[in-house]
């Protein structure tokens, strides 16, 4: 097993099972950063957002690079004050002048936002900017098991990803399953939660860690890949930027994976309670 293993999406497409998560890695010193992502450490995905206020250093970061550009996996989201379907197309084209690149890899809407209505409209517009050509996959982001029955009855079109939150504390098991059942590939968002809960320094992780001479971030990634998650921590840092793709020399037991399952708190978990029936996203 190495890190260049990968999923394989209902679109027919794939999809590396590590990717770079950017938030807070802006400017010049962002550039850096993704640049020795990139470069140095092999990542191939990066996971941006408009609400990064990154885009053009991602965009730095790909002209910079000696990396084909083809060779990467470019994915950022669709804001919560874009779901009408006109602003959605004029936003992923803004969003696509931005980083100076003529396709997304992927593209997901960013929130549902169930309180404005507006997600199938979104929806449809990402499967026609898909026909456009001015993305290749497309997905959604905090989705829950309702959201994606409504679009895809609507639409007739699946997702490929539903990136949603989690890590220990808040597994999230029941939309991970949710997400199988439709043959959608789930991403992790903070899956070190964030650094705003302790769970790189819970006994349990770091117990299970001493084992395999490996990190808590390292038990955190394989747990998420034996359980078919994708996986997109944010680091800046070039060594840990490596740590975290040095998890394919190991294997958790059943029993640790379970270990780590009873680590969930529920509702209560979530890093910034930010519930997707009720988190405003309008920026
Ligand atoms: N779709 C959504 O709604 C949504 C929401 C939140 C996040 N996301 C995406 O998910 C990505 C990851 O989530 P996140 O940024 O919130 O948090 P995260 O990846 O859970 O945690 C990032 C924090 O962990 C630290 N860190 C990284 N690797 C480490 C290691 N091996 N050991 C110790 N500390 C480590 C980082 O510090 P250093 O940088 O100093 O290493 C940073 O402070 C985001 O960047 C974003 O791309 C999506």
């Amino acid at each position: 097993m190495t890190h260049n293993e990968k999923f394989q999406l209902n679109d027919g497409s794939s999809l590396p099972k590590i990717g770079l998560g950017t938030v807070n890695i802006q400017g010049a010193i962002g550039v850096n950063s993704m640049l020795t992502a990139v470069e140095e450490n092999g990542y191939r995905l990066i996971d941006t957002s408009t609400n990064y206020h990154n885009e053009g250093a991602v965009g730095e970061a790909i002209r910079r690079s000696t990396i084909p550009r083809e060779q990467l996996i470019i994915s950022s989201k669709l804001p919560g004050a874009a779901h009408d379907y006109d602003k959605a197309i004029s936003m992923i084209q803004e969003s696509l002048y931005r980083i100076g690149i003529d396709y997304f890899d992927k593209y997901l809407i960013h929130w549902p936002l169930p309180m404005q209505g507006k997600y199938v409209e979104a929806w449809r517009a990402l499967i026609d900017a898909q026909k456009f050509g001015l993305i290749k996959t497309i997905g959604v982001s905090n989705f829950l098991a309702e959201h994606l029955e409504r679009i895809i009855e609507e639409t007739g079109v699946t997702p490929a990803t539903n990136q949603i939150e989690r890590h220990p504390y808040f597994n999230n098991k029941e939309l991970v399953e949710t997400n199988k059942k439709y043959g959608i590939v789930t991403e992790a968002w903070s899956p070190f939660g964030r650094e705003i809960n302790d769970v790189l320094e819970n006994e349990t992780i770091k117990e299970i860690g001493e084992k395999y001479g490996k990190s808590p971030a390292q038990v955190i990634m394989r747990w998420n890949l034996q359980n078919d998650v994708l996986i997109i921590p944010k680091s800046s840092s070039a060594e840990r930027q490596k740590e975290n793709l040095e998890v394919y020399d190991f294997e958790l037991t059943d029993e640790d994976l379970e270990a780590i399952d009873s680590l969930d708190k529920g509702e209560p978990g979530r890093v910034e309670d930010q519930h997707p029936n009720e988190y405003e996203e309008y920026v």
